[in-house]
């Protein structure tokens, strides 16, 4: 598996669950109740693999093209500063949920709002990187490049973010589906 096809799974993975968050921004407009619990496990998922290990992962593969191509550096440049700010909107959310569940009062339009906007720049991202910035470093980078950055990225099978991470994966979107199906 080349490090584009990882990264191109991990945006899979993540879209499934921001089209189930999308649901639940449904579910709360329309007066329902979610389960903030669960909604709070996607986004501990989403900050613990996206923020924590996803991005980190693009960001040396950003360093490492940057220089190249005229066109791509500031959209290459755009790309990290979004990751950081995901991250951000990551902890906000995260602090929203915690208030919930600790029986904070926040109208459920405001929490609307906020899960809204998070599942949107999620989405816009995933995009850019897969409309724009995947197709460029595939018409630049060369063999040699993706052997070079093989070696030095984090491996897919890293005891932390590996196999242990895909299972962590499979059973919140299982988790999710039953939701779902209950709602
Ligand atoms: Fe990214
Ligand atoms: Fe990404």
């Amino acid at each position: 598996m080349t490090i584009l096809t990882e990264l191109h799974q991990d945006h899979i993975n993540l879209d499934k669950l921001l089209v189930l968050l999308r649901s639940k921004v449904g579910q709360l407009r329309a007066g329902h109740h979610p389960n903030f619990n669960l909604i709070g496990d996607v986004v501990s998922y989403i900050a613990g693999y996206a923020d924590g290990f996803h991005h980190p992962r693009e960001d040396k593969i950003y360093a490492y093209f940057k220089g190249r191509d005229t066109e791509l550096d500031p959209l290459l440049e755009n790309c990290e500063k979004e990751h950081n700010d995901l991250k951000q909107s990551s902890s906000q959310l995260q602090d929203a949920i915690d208030g919930i569940l600790h029986d904070a009062v926040i109208p459920m339009n405001e929490f609307a709002d906020l899960l809204d906007d998070y599942v949107s720049r999620q989405t816009l991202h995933l995009n850019l990187e897969e409309g724009d910035i995947f197709p460029k470093l595939e018409a630049i980078a060369e063999e040699k490049d993706w052997s070079y950055l093989a070696q030095q990225l984090p491996k897919p099978d890293d005891p932390l973010f590996g196999e242990k991470q895909a299972v962590e994966f499979t059973d919140l979107y299982k988790e999710l589906i039953i939701d779902m199906n209950a709602a």
